[in-house]
């Protein structure tokens, strides 16, 4: 089973609301916020999408409140996953797939990275396995699509700011819609 372009914005439209876990935005705000990072920092449209859609497995499977705090990893990086392997290539889906293990990855090479994180990313790292070992991270990086996950992480990080003025969800499914075509077509 596939998610169309609609499926995917009425997931926005009916759960965007919900609060991000233990950060003040929503959802909706999360993911706008990360695809206006990604616009900022000159990221190609597959990688924008990337990062609008990162969190998408969390629409998926609500867990309610804080899971982190219940001891739930939610495995949401992997969630959306087989829904969006049939309309969306590699250059976004392995970013996705990735973005949790990108924080494991930069907390073991780059110092000044794990006092930056929410309280929530904190309490959910444990639960996902906890910082890459020198090695682990060495073999991190050698995955294909392992620096565009480096780069999503950090905008997923500060996609988390009260009110932050961003493009609307119809700017970003546009995005999600062009990079759908390239991708049907390719
Ligand atoms: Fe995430
Ligand atoms: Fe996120």
């Amino acid at each position: 089973m596939a998610l169309s372009l609609n499926d995917i914005r009425s997931l926005f439209e009916q759960y965007g609301k919900i609060a991000y876990s233990g950060e003040p935005v929503t959802q909706l705000e999360h993911a706008l916020q990360s695809g206006a990072l990604a616009e900022q920092a000159g990221a190609g449209e597959e990688l924008v999408a990337a990062a609008f859609l990162h969190d998408l497995g969390h629409l998926l499977n609500l867990q309610g409140e804080t899971p982190t705090e219940r001891g739930i990893d939610d495995l949401h990086q992997y969630f959306a996953l087989p829904f969006l392997r049939p309309v969306l290539s590699d250059a976004v889906l392995e970013p996705i797939r990735l973005h949790v293990d990108a924080k494991r990855c930069l907390c073991a090479i780059d110092e000044t990275y794990f006092g930056q994180l929410s309280a929530d990313s904190v309490r959910s790292l444990e639960l996902q396995g906890g910082i890459f070992s020198r090695q682990e991270a060495d073999a991190f990086l050698r995955k294909p699509y392992a620096e565009d996950a480096l780069r999503l992480r950090r905008w997923d990080d500060l996609a988390k700011e009260e009110h932050r003025a961003t493009p609307d969800l119809d700017h970003y499914m546009n995005v999600v819609e062009r990079v759908m075509n390239r991708s049907l077509t390719a």
